[in-house]
C-alpha cells in the first residue's frame, strides 16, 4: 500500500490517496457564488484520489468571510454544477466540505445580526471585515429550537450538494467552527441536553450527521475533526478523552471517512493536551484521513505504518495543481504565495505551472 494505491470510500473508487485539502481561497467574489474561475481552479487539480473543496456556507449566519461560497441559493448550486462537471470531466473526484462558523464572524457579515454560538462566549483576537480588522463580538447563544433549524440548514445544505454534483459532502467539524465549538469545554458551557459532559457537547454533531444520513445516505459523508488544534481561540480540558468518545461513537454510523487535522507547529501550547494519530485510529474502525504539514515521505510511511488510509495536503495542492504526478517522479515542488491565498483573482490560483 502507498500514496499511488486506489482506495474505495462509500461507494465510490479512488485513483490515489493524495487527497486535496479544503482550502478557502476567497474567489467567490459575487454574492457567495462560485463561478468559472473556480471551475478552472478545481479541474487543474483532479488528479487528486478526492478533492474535498474550500468550507462551504450552508446559511447566511454561517459566513464568516468575504467572498466564501454558500450551497444555500439555487444560483450557488447552478454555480457549484459547473466545478463539478468540469473535475469529473477530468476524471475527478470531488466532496463539498460543508460549513458553519458559529461565533467566528462579525455582524457585518450577518445583516446586523449577533453570530450565533453553543454559549455567549467572545472569541479572543481580531476577525477580518470589509472596514478593516475589529474585535470579536460576543456571540448569541443558540437556542434549542434554533439546534434543530441549524441540523435542518446542514440537511438542505447536503442535499443541495448532492443535486449540484458532488460524489459526497465533508461535515466541517474542525479548526473552531461551529461544531468544534459545541465539541469542546472551552466554547460550550450550556445547561441543557447539548451542554455539560462530551455525549452532550457531541449531540448536535450526531444529529447532524444523522440528519443528512437520512437525506443522502453515511456512505457520502465524510468528518473533519482537529482534537489538537487551538485556531480560532479553542481549548478543551481533556482532548484525548473527549475526542477518543466522538471517534468510537462515529464507528456506529457507515461514513465515507474521518479526516484528522494532525497536531500543528501552532498547536504546541496545547503541550500534553495534544491527541496522537495513533489513539484515533485504534478508536475509529473505518477509513481515516490524515492532514497537517506532511511532504510526500511522511505521507508515504504514514500509509506504510497503517496510521492512516489517505493523506490530505493543502499548501501542495494550493501550488501544485499536478501534486501526485510530481510525487510520483520526485520532480521538484513549485512554492506556494501566502500573499495570494486569499486574493480576488487568478494571480496565486490558476496560475500555478503543471510540470
Ligand atoms: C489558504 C488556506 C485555506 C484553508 N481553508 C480551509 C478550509 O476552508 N477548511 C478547512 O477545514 N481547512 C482549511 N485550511 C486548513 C487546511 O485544510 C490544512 O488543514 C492546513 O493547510 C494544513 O495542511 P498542509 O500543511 O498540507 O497545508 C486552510 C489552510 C490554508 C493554508
Amino acid at each position: 500500500m502507498n500514496l499511488f494505491s486506489s482506495i474505495n470510500i462509500g461507494n465510490i473508487s479512488l485513483k490515489n490517496r493524495i487527497f486535496m485539502a479544503p482550502l478557502t481561497r476567497c474567489r467567490s467574489v459575487q454574492d457567495n457564488t462560485p463561478n468559472d474561475l473556480m471551475a478552472e481552479y478545481y479541474a487543474q487539480r483532479a488528479t487528486a484520489g478526492l478533492i474535498i473543496s474550500e468550507a462551504t456556507q450552508i446559511s447566511t449566519m454561517g459566513i464568516g468571510y468575504p467572498c466564501t461560497p454558500g450551497i444555500y441559493t439555487n444560483e450557488q448550486v447552478l454555480g457549484w454544477k459547473k466545478i463539478t462537471q468540469a473535475v469529473h470531466q477530468r476524471d475527478g473526484k470531488i466532496f463539498l466540505q460543508l460549513w458553519h462558523v458559529g461565533r467566528i464572524s462579525h455582524s457585518s457579515y450577518l445583516q446586523g445580526k449577533t453570530p450565533l454560538a453553543p454559549s455567549a462566549i467572545k472569541p479572543a483576537g481580531e476577525v477580518f471585515t470589509f472596514d478593516g480588522m475589529k474585535e470579536y463580538e460576543t456571540p448569541r447563544a443558540i437556542t434549542s429550537d434554533e439546534i434543530y433549524d441549524i441540523v435542518q440548514e446542514y440537511v438542505r445544505a447536503a442535499k443541495n450538494a448532492i443535486e449540484a454534483g458532488f460524489d459526497g459532502v465533508e461535515i466541517h467539524g474542525a479548526n473552531g467552527y461551529l461544531l468544534d465549538q459545541f465539541l469542546r469545554d472551552g466554547t460550550n458551557t450550556r445547561e441543557d441536553n447539548y451542554g455539560g459532559n462530551i455525549e452532550n457537547r457531541s449531540r448536535f454533531l450526531f444529529e447532524i450527521i444523522q440528519a443528512v444520513s437520512s437525506e443522502i445516505g453515511s456512505d457520502k459523508i465524510g468528518l473533519r475533526l482537529s482534537p489538537s488544534g487551538t485556531f480560532n481561540d479553542m481549548s478543551d480540558s481533556n482532548p484525548k478523552k473527549h475526542f477518543t468518545y466522538v471517534c468510537e461513537k462515529l464507528n456506529n454510523f457507515n461514513l465515507a471517512y474521518v479526516h484528522i487535522i494532525d497536531a500543528l507547529e501552532g498547536d504546541i501550547r496545547h503541550g500534553a493536551n495534544v491527541v496522537e494519530l495513533s489513539i484515533l485510529r485504534a478508536a475509529y474502525k473505518g477509513v481515516l484521513i490524515t492532514n497537517g504539514a506532511y511532504d510526500k515521505n511522511r505521507g508515504e510511511e504514514t500509509i506504510r505504518n497503517n496510521q492512516a488510509d489517505a493523506i490530505a495536503y493543502g499548501s501542495l495542492f494550493i501550488s501544485n495543481p499536478d501534486l501526485p504526478e510530481r510525487f510520483k517522479i520526485n520532480a521538484t515542488l513549485n512554492e506556494a504565495d501566502p500573499q495570494t491565498f486569499y486574493t480576488q483573482d487568478k494571480k496565486g490560483y490558476t496560475d500555478y505551472p503543471s510540470l
